[in-house]
């Protein structure tokens, strides 16, 4: 045969091969008995990074509002005659306050404005919340409280404004409703001393009025909101690398996060200076979202909370010595922190943090089952300081499962070291974390069949497809996220959670990317990636089906033409779902073949997509609807589902039977 004939011969069979229907078998006998999928399966990660707290989720719009930056003035512009004091102040964990006195003319002023955080942004018609803790020097002061637009080129840049009175020596709380009467991105918030009566001003607050669900001390209400609308099964917080802290002065400390939010003291947040190519110096931690909010959040989410304690390592990628970490013999304040976390969580009013959150708000227990302990830890020294966290914790609460981690690898040899560790120390989860290439996901839609079935289960704690030098969000990163993730549903006996991270990120002020909500002060807009997690949250279902082709897993690498699948039993309402993600360059003819079923059992079935013809795209603030899910109904031939997958795309069967 000639070499022409031959390569024709070869293209007429692959051609042969592309056209071929993929038949997907799906046995659905004894639905119910097939592996359990925890209702922790999909869930949420919080981390402050990328402004995703101060500046994001947490509504306050001043930044430095208890000027304890370590600039005290850094936000603020200041004129006339400003004085920083600390003699005296209301909240002995934020000791600086800012005294304000007359100007000495008439025609003169002094006053303070903040920057906000990118802006102070107001929205014409909306209303804003403002609070100031002040005191009068001597007789009854003034203050004016504005909004400001300083590039309005109408005739004045007040767009909203306020008048408070403070009257005595004693510190008190004020407030002041402000709506405004102009949209403002880069506007400015002003406080003016009027008359000559002096006055001290402490924790300067402005919040949207519309909080979620009108708390004070509020989130932003599209954030949360988008948040809930994923019906994630499980929260981590706070982070990430700032539980680690650069080193264990900045770590966080749960504890500093919790009780008036006034006298939270500040902290470091170690994303101002990590990557010094994305510097942010005003980048700190209020704690005004603290340890109390993030349980009420995953109250409110109907998520298991996750907290992360420090395991007294501080990040080992900034700190190779060990002077920089505490001795295991030294732990006992760390340890206690954990107890008394879950004190604070589950303990009931007679106890001494179960009494602070009562007083918070909330008597009841948040029913904590889950802490964390530590983040991204490795080498000999985690296992030896994770193990007297174990010992003490399941010694005073046995019910609580407690997460380790396999560190900062997806493999390797600190991988392989840890996970035989967390196992002998009796982790209930193994917290894993990878940020990958698209090869690697490609080839991971088998990772978990091989896992033991007998030691601790998974926590995909942290993962993002970080295209090869696409290191932002795109349509393609998210599809492979979907395909990795029908081997995550596939193996739900162990694999009992997964978070995508990092979740949120402002566009004037992240550092990492991509990441699954972007915002501006005003606009939000959720990536594919977070389409991907909702539809897996939103379909999870109750037990796992066997999915296979030719008698395989759909893994996409066992000679499946990057075809993945996954399905589930949900009894919630007796449906069977199948997730069906074609990762190829061509579209794909697939029969979903129910197996174990009635006759014409198949009563309704419909198909949820996620397509974009542009790999490089994803949405953005000005086209935040640009790739969304779709939902059409799919008519069934007897037991079997005809469909096409178009190439790049994302498939949610729901099937309904009689
Ligand atoms: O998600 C961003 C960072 O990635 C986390 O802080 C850390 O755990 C990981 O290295």
């Amino acid at each position: 045969m000639n070499k022409a004939i031959v390569i024709s011969a070869m293209a007429a069979v692959s051609s042969l091969a592309v056209a071929q229907t993929s038949v997907i078998d799906v046995n659905v006998a004894n639905a119910q008995k097939g592996a359990k999928i925890q209702s922790t399966m999909y869930g949420l990660f919080f981390e402050d990074i990328n402004y995703a707290a101060d500046g994001g989720l947490y509504a306050e719009m001043v930044k430095n509002r208890s000027f304890e930056f370590p600039q005290a003035l850094m936000g603020w512009k200041t004129y006339g005659n400003v004085e920083v004091r600390t003699d005296g102040a209301p909240f002995e964990r934020n000791p600086h306050y800012v005294r304000l006195s007359s100007s000495g003319h008439a025609h003169k002023h002094t006053g303070i404005e903040n920057e906000g955080f990118f802006g102070v942004s107001t929205v014409k018609g909306n209303e804003y919340k403002f609070s100031v803790w002040a005191r009068a020097l001597n007789a009854d002061a003034k203050i004016r409280v504005e909004l400001d637009d300083p590039a309005s080129m109408g005739e004045t840049q007040v767009t909203g404004q306020a008048e408070i009175i403070v009257s005595g020596k004693e510190w008190k709380k004020y407030t002041a409703t402000i709506k405004s009467d102009s949209d403002v991105k880069k506007g400015l918030l002003r406080v003016f001393l009027v008359g000559d009566n002096g006055v001290d001003l402490e924790h300067v607050s402005l919040f949207p009025a519309e909080t979620f669900k009108g708390r004070e001390n509020g989130l932003r209400a599209d954030l949360a909101q988008a948040l809930c609308d994923i019906h994630p099964g499980v929260f981590r917080f706070p982070g990430g690398c700032i539980v680690e802290g650069t080193d264990l002065n900045s770590r966080y400390q749960w504890k500093n996060s919790v009780g008036a939010v006034e006298n939270r003291p500040l902290n470091e947040n170690r994303w101002h200076y990590t990557f010094p190519h994305r510097f942010y110096p005003d980048y700190y931690q209020s704690y005004g979202l603290g340890f109390y909010e993030f349980f009420l959040l995953s109250e409110d989410m109907g998520a298991e909370p996750l907290p992360v304690v420090s395991c007294g390592l501080a990040c080992q990628f900034q700190n190779e010595t060990e002077e920089a970490h505490v001795p295991v013999e030294d732990l006992q304040p760390y340890i206690q922190d954990a107890l008394d976390l879950i004190e604070f969580a589950n303990g009931d009013k007679s106890t001494k943090w179960g009494a602070l959150r009562a007083e918070m708000g909330h008597p009841e227990p948040f029913n904590l089952k889950l802490i964390g302990v530590g983040n991204e830890q490795w080498g000999e020294t985690f296992p030896k300081h994770l193990e007297p966290f174990v010992k003490a914790i399941r010694a005073a609460y046995p019910n609580i499962r407690i997460v380790g981690t396999s560190g900062p690898d997806s493999e390797g040899a600190q991988f392989d070291y840890l996970w035989p560790e967390m196992k002998r120390l009796g982790a209930d989860l193994v917290d894993e974390h990878f940020y990958r290439p698209e090869t690697w996901f490609l080839s991971q839609g088998n990772r978990y069949d091989k896992y033991d079935r007998k030691g601790p289960k998974v926590f995909a704690g942290e993962y993002a497809c970080h295209g090869k030098g696409k290191k932002w969000n795109h349509f393609e990163a998210s599809l492979l996220e979907a395909a990795f993730m029908t081997g995550l549903e596939r193996n739900a006996d162990v694999v009992h959670m997964a978070t995508y991270a990092p979740l949120f990120a402002h566009v004037e002020g992240w550092q990492w990317r991509p990441d699954m909500i972007w915002y501006d002060n005003t606009r939000s807009f959720k990536s594919v990636s977070y389409y991907v997690q909702q539809l897996y949250a939103m379909n999870k279902g109750t037990n796992v089906l066997p999915a296979t082709m030719n008698g395989k897993p759909v893994a996409g690498n066992l000679d499946q033409d990057g075809l993945f699948a996954s399905a589930v039993y949900d009894a919630a309402d007796g449906s069977y779902i199948v997730k069906v993600v074609n990762t190829a360059s061509h579209d794909k003819d697939v029969d979903i073949n129910l197996k174990g079923l009635k006759k014409k059992a198949i009563s309704k079935c419909t198909l949820t997509l996620l397509h974009s013809d542009n790999g490089d795209a994803d949405n953005t603030l000005d086209e935040p609807q640009k790739i969304t899910p779709k939902t059409l109904d799919r008519p069934a031939a007897g037991n079997v589902i005809k469909t096409t997958v178009p190439a790049q795309s994302f498939h949610v069967y729901r099937i309904q039977v009689k």
